[in-house]
């Protein structure tokens, strides 16, 4: 594959990282992300499988090295093992050095052995709570059980599992140590993330929910010795270690500023709408260009860009008024 010029956006910033939803389906509907009843695209809507495949590969030829699928629940578009698959030659050839998911684990136990293969080494699942009850309440139709016995598949095929858990005021939080005990005693990475202004409030709003992980980070301080890390993932991630347990510990903040200078990633939705920033509504259509010719020419273009008006930041700021710079796309849009 023959290398272009690479991706450096109008701060600097080198664009490395792709997050890809490929699909705004999910098996689960959990009370901050989608409504009861949602009404999916269209499958003529969506990328197909070849063309999320050339999009994926115009990104890698331009220096894209770490691709993350998301969702909705990426492991239930039909076929999706087939990308997979395809997604490995860039593994294989070097230009590709990370290929990841985030899921909810629902299908791991089908999928988990075959993910390894492709070259997947690593997984986000996302599990608020370990309470059977309350995993059936957030996720409206989701079930623990089988979650927790696709995590036991994805270890026992080798990938590493990274924990995320959306930290809610009066939901999760009396498992703030239960949690991170389990994670210690399986040898899973835990983040926690802050609830997003994302999709519409609905009946549940979300401001109720809004528990700040400074407050969850006072409560670890109390109990533990933590060491602040300074890696950095080129996203809003900040870790933490527990001295005492040896673990690391993921805070992810979307609605602070302190990351933007150092964004490395852009993210496609299943429809082929390049998003420059997921606090901003510019984005730019990319499944115009791969449909209109054969050639990737024109899609390398709109890549280009788009990549040329990536915004400095975002817009997000909670105030005591009320919900400033609030996001109307869903998280099943733009994919986490
Ligand atoms: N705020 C924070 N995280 C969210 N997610 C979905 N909706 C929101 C929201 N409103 C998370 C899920 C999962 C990932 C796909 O996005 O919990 O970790
Ligand atoms: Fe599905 Fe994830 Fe959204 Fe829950 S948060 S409904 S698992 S996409």
């Amino acid at each position: 594959m023959t290398h272009t010029a690479p991706l450096i956006d109008p701060f600097a910033r080198a664009i490395s990282y792709l997050r890809v939803s490929v699909t705004d389906r999910c098996d689960f509907r959990c009370v901050y992300c989608m409504a009861e009843n949602m009404t999916f695209l269209p499958k003529a809507d969506l990328l197909s499988l070849e063309e999320l495949d050339r999009v994926c590969s115009a990104f890698v030829r331009m220096g894209v090295e770490k691709l993350r699928i998301t969702g909705g629940e990426p492991l239930v578009r039909k076929g999706i093992m087939t990308f997979f698959r395809a997604m490995q030659r860039h593994l294989n050839s070097g230009a590709l050095k990370e290929l990841t998911l985030t899921t909810n684990g629902s299908q791991l136990g089908k999928y988990a052995s075959e993910l390894a293969e492709c070259g997947v080494r690593r997984i986000n699942v996302s599990l608020d709570t370990l309470d059977p009850q309350k995993f059936a309440d957030i996720t409206r139709w989701g079930r623990l059980p089988q979650v927790l016995e696709g995590i036991a598949a994805a270890k026992a095929a080798g990938l590493r599992v990274k924990i995320n858990a959306v930290a809610l005021r009066g939901f999760n939080e009396a498992e703030q140590f239960s949690l991170t005990e389990w994670c210690a005693r399986h040898d899973h990475d835990l983040t926690w993330i802050e609830v997003m202004p994302m999709g519409d409030l609905g009946n549940e709003d979300r401001l109720d929910q809004y528990w700040s992980l400074k407050d969850l980070r006072a409560r670890y301080a109390e109990r533990f010795t933590l060491t602040d890390l300074a890696e950095r993932s080129g996203g809003p991630a900040r870790y933490v270690r527990i001295e005492e347990t040896g673990q690391k510990i993921g805070f992810i903040t979307p609605l602070t500023h302190n990351f933007c200078e150092s964004c490395n990633r852009v993210r496609l939705t299943c429809t082929g709408e390049l998003y420059m920033c997921l606090g901003q509504e510019d984005m730019a259509d990319l499944r115009a260009p791969l449909r209109a010719e054969a050639s990737d020419t024109a899609l390398e273009q709109a890549i280009r860009n788009a990549i040329a008006r990536k915004p400095k930041g975002h817009d997000f700021d909670y105030s005591r008024s009320g919900v400033v710079g609030q996001m109307t796309r869903h998280m099943s849009h733009t994919g986490g």
